[in-house]
């Protein structure tokens, strides 16, 4: 009989959709298409009055019984759902203190930058910042490089325009800072400088280095070996060795680069992941103030002298908290940064 095999598929379907569904708002949808007022069971009754009158008793009882089994199968099903969604709603207990808010703070390196320019603000320093993108005066000229000066290798900077270049080192802060105002002098320039440098553990295109400049009448090389010995026992720890090794800048005479002693192994270790065996650090250059750089500001080289550093931070960073990779610092990896 066509009419009541409509009727058991009917069943059958409804009552396995009833058992997929997932909450009460798909049970109340079910219960519409089903059993509401324009649902499948009224539809399929409708059939009733063209049915010939000896098939019309078994249909009708059959259609009976089919809208009570699935108002039973909704009410049981309904006991679930609604229960689990009950029972999982007085699962939260409100007298548990609440989860910790996750609050997030500043980056390890600007609070190595503060700590750095706290340490020189002890010693008297104040603190400067210069642009990012420089022009050619302040990068170059300025500093002693002058046009065939091989540090203006476009292969070596960012350059913008033939005249705007994304700054190399802080070190242009020296020059905008004695620009503005007459010696003396005592500053400390945090910042981010650029290089073309391929990626690795201990490059990045951009880094941050801090400078140092100290100008005035009767400055010399003791002072700057006196302030960075002091500032690396602050940083570091007191017994820091540091070592001042011959080297060529620019924009001093003489010229230096500052290394501390290998924490890891203090030259003891040939194969020393840290110092590579030689037992010191390279943190980076310093020197007294070439008087070409003086004369270039409108100071009076004959009457000023002044030192200069520019440290990396990263770099600094990296030996004290012993981390390993640069790229590290600046991935964003809220596991890493988290520690600090
Ligand atoms: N600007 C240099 C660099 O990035 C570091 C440096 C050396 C800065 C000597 C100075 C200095 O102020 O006097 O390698």
């Amino acid at each position: 009989m066509a009419g009541t095999d409509q009727l058991e598929q009917l069943r059958e379907e409804a009552l396995a959709a009833l058992g997929a569904l997932a909450d009460a708002q798909a049970l109340e949808a079910w219960r519409v298409r089903y059993l509401g007022m324009k649902g499948a069971v009224k539809s399929a009754l409708k059939q009733l009055k063209d049915l010939p009158p000896d098939q019309k008793p078994a249909f009708g009882m059959l259609a009976n019984r089919v809208k009570q089994d699935l108002a039973a199968a909704f009410e049981a099903r309904k006991g679930d759902l609604v229960g689990a969604q009950g029972r999982r709603a007085q699962a939260v207990d409100m007298s548990l203190p609440a989860l910790p808010l996750r609050l997030g703070h500043r980056h390890i390196i600007t609070r190595t930058i503060e700590e750095i320019t706290e340490i020189f603000a002890r010693m008297g320093f104040t603190v400067a910042h210069g642009p990012e993108v420089e022009d050619e005066w302040h990068l170059f000229e300025a500093l002693n490089m002058p046009l065939a000066h091989p540090a203006r290798d476009p292969l070596d900077s960012f350059f913008i325009t033939p005249s705007v270049i994304l700054r190399t080192e802080t070190s242009t802060v020296q020059i905008r800072v004695m620009e503005s105002q007459q010696p003396p002098v005592r500053v400390v320039c945090p910042g981010r400088a650029y290089r073309p440098d391929t990626l690795d553990a201990t490059h990045s295109f951009m880094f941050h280095q801090v400078e140092g400049l100290y100008v005035d009448e009767g400055v010399s090389m003791a002072d700057l070996k006196t302030c960075v010995n002091q500032f690396c026992g602050a940083y570091f720890s007191p017994d820091v060795p540091t070592r001042f090794r011959p080297h060529f800048f620019p924009f001093t005479e003489p010229s230096a680069e500052v290394d501390i002693g290998c924490h890891l192994c203090a030259g003891s270790n040939p194969t020393c992941p840290v110092c590579k065996g030689t037992g010191w650090i390279e943190l980076g250059g310093c020197g007294m103030v070439d008087p070409n750089v003086l004369d270039a500001v409108g100071y009076d080289s004959e009457k000023y002298t002044g030192w200069a550093f520019g440290l990396g931070i990263e770099r600094m960073l990296m030996q004290k908290c012993n981390i390993p990779d640069i790229r590290l610092l600046f991935e964003n990896d809220v596991r890493f940064l988290r520690q600090f």
